[in-house]
């Protein structure tokens, strides 16, 4: 297909006849409730409406934004309230909550992972509609989501395993377990509104925390189905929602100090500026997944074939929008022009459309200013020099932007230090591997790389040198999160703290120890308190 704005603009729907049966919302959802201290609670005030990318074609051709629902838009009074309502389960560690053993805990998440799945038509449905994500990418992140929870209750029962023996080390025995931080802030991102913020809660969940859960600003909706599962899966107050813009709910939440711990994926000037606000640093652990401009190092003795394929990947899915997307490509000059040759050909057999359509791989956007800095960008390159390489790259209409290659990029564009976090292609040229190396070096971000080439002694100089700049080094293979047992974290501006299903327990923990001199009268105390069955922390019960 050739790729004009009339191309683009046809692929959008006329009405609800044009959507297939299984994918059109029943009626907008106007959400009015939220969740606080365990029941759902009328919001009477301003709301946001929620206006979904997939925009109506009309019959003049224009493209009409429609609006698929709305959520309460809270103020600070009402997030006052859901941190009280936290505060009071946790209370101090000695709620219900913190003191129930790992077992009882565990039984509650699965409890909760049973309601949800009943309920992932219409979690997966909203998902779609509200940030644009196709079909089959919902519903994978549907079930990795569930899969992350079920592997995560593994894991916590491996650690409960092996800590409920006792260490004996100079003459002291002790028991290590980990115990909550507290009252945990989480807030996680529009690209994965579900996945990414269930990495943090449930974690923060099992390890006994109790929780405000801020929606993100897309991908809001998608949680209302998810209240009612609350209620019926955790004590009164363990989790509580906030719903509202964030700078109006979350700075009072914060400023509060009794936030224990912020988990939030989103971008590194809104986590800089949140821990700033809280009055004892000290006291807040924070774990944050945050920007990101991944690059890929392409050698001159790479296989072409391969590194473009795993270009097409690593920086056009989902159109671009995932923190460890490639956001740069560092092509060594003997090899340039004819990857990019080759990368402009793939790119232009990948199919524009709606979330729905089969083999769709390029969708509408769902934030409304992305097109403009798009298109912003891309001027910004070509005036420096730069060239769209791929036919129709760029395009738009309304929310959907025909990915653009743009050749050759260089120092001083705002594409080669800004994350784009959309459909732009930045590709650069070396001479030297210093150069990319360099690249590196200077960036504020230090999440991952990937390098492409096949002289071992090179891959190996390379891979010694950048293990020292990013937290992961993918050979030949574009960046990426998973599995989700790796672990997930990076340097500089990029992450706080290490996500992972074994790691983002820890993350939402603290290692903590019972010992004593080992004397007769302990061993006895010990033996009666275990025996008896009389602690839940001091145990040596195995969950099975
Ligand atoms: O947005 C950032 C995500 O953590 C990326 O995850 O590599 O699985 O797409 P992914």
């Amino acid at each position: 297909m050739s790729v004009s704005t009339e191309s683009l603009t046809q692929l959008f729907p006329p009405d609800a006849a044009a959507i297939p049966e299984a994918w059109r919302l029943p009626a907008p959802l106007h959400q009015r409730q939220y969740l606080l201290d365990g029941a759902l609670h009328e919001w009477t005030g301003p709301v946001q409406e929620v206006i979904s990318p997939l925009f109506e074609r009309q019959a003049d051709g224009s493209l009409q934004p429609r609006v698929i629902g709305s959520y309460p838009l809270c103020d600070e009074a009402e997030a006052r309230k859901a941190l009280d309502a936290a505060v009071r389960a946790y209370n101090h560690g000695r709620g219900e909550w913190p003191m129930m053993s790992v077992a009882e805990r565990i039984a509650a998440v699965e409890k909760f992972t049973r309601l949800i799945v009943a309920r992932k038509q219409e979690i997966v449905q909203l998902l779609l509609w509200e940030i644009g994500k196709s079909a089959a990418d919902s519903n994978k992140e549907f079930d990795r989501t569930i899969d992350y929870i079920r592997n995560t209750i593994d894991a916590l029962k491996d650690i409960d395993r092996d800590s409920s023996r006792f260490t004996i080390e100079e003459g002291i025995i002790g028991q290590i377990r980990s115990s909550p931080l507290g009252v945990v802030l989480c807030m996680g991102p529009f690209n994965y509104p579900l996945n990414e913020t269930f990495c943090m809660l449930i974690p923060a969940l099992l390890m006994g925390n109790t929780v405000l859960f801020k929606p993100p600003k897309h991908g809001t909706l998608l949680h209302f189905p998810l209240l009612q599962a609350f209620i019926d899966a955790f004590p009164r107050g363990v989790v509580n929602t906030v719903y509202g813009r964030g700078s109006t709910v979350v700075p009072a939440l914060m400023a509060s100090g009794q936030i224990d711990a912020l988990g939030l994926i989103g971008s590194s000037r809104v986590a800089d500026s949140l821990k700033k606000m809280h009055p004892k640093s000290n006291r807040l652990r924070a774990i944050l997944g945050l920007d990101a401009k991944n690059a890929a190092i392409i050698m001159p003795d790479a296989d072409l074939a391969v590194a473009v394929q795993e270009s097409l990947l690593g920086a056009l899915s989902f159109n671009g929008q995932r923190c460890t997307a490639l956001k740069i490509f560092l092509v060594h000059e003997r090899i340039a022009d004819e990857f990019v040759r080759r990368l402009a050909v793939e790119i232009n057999k990948l199919k524009p459309g709606m979330p729905w359509d089969a083999g769709v791989n390029i969708t509408p956007l769902p934030e409304p200013q992305k097109p403009t800095y798009l298109a912003e960008i891309i001027a910004d390159a070509e005036a420096h020099g730069a060239r769209v390489m791929n036919e129709g790259g760029g395009t738009a209409a309304g929310p959907l932007v025909f990915p653009a290659l743009l050749y050759p990029v260089q120092a001083g564009m705002k594409v080669w230090r800004e994350e784009q976090f959309g459909p732009v292609v930045p590709v650069a040229r070396f001479a030297q591997t210093e150069e990319a190396i360099q690249y590196l070096i200077d960036s504020d971000h230090g999440q991952q790389v990937s390098i492409f080439g096949t002289d071992s002694q090179e891959v190996a100089d390379l891979i010694d040198q950048l293990v020292n700049q990013v937290s992961r080094v993918n050979l030949n293979a574009q960046c990426q999160r998973g599995p989700d047992t790796f672990p997930f974290t990076g340097r500089k501006d990029s992450a706080e703290g290490t996500l992972s299903v074994f790691d983002a327990l820890r993350s939402f923990s603290i290692r903590t120890v019972v010992a004593t001199k080992m004397t007769e009268a302990n061993k006895h105390l010990l033996n009666a308190i275990v025996d008896g069955q009389e602690s839940s922390f001091l145990s040596t019960r195995f969950i099975l």
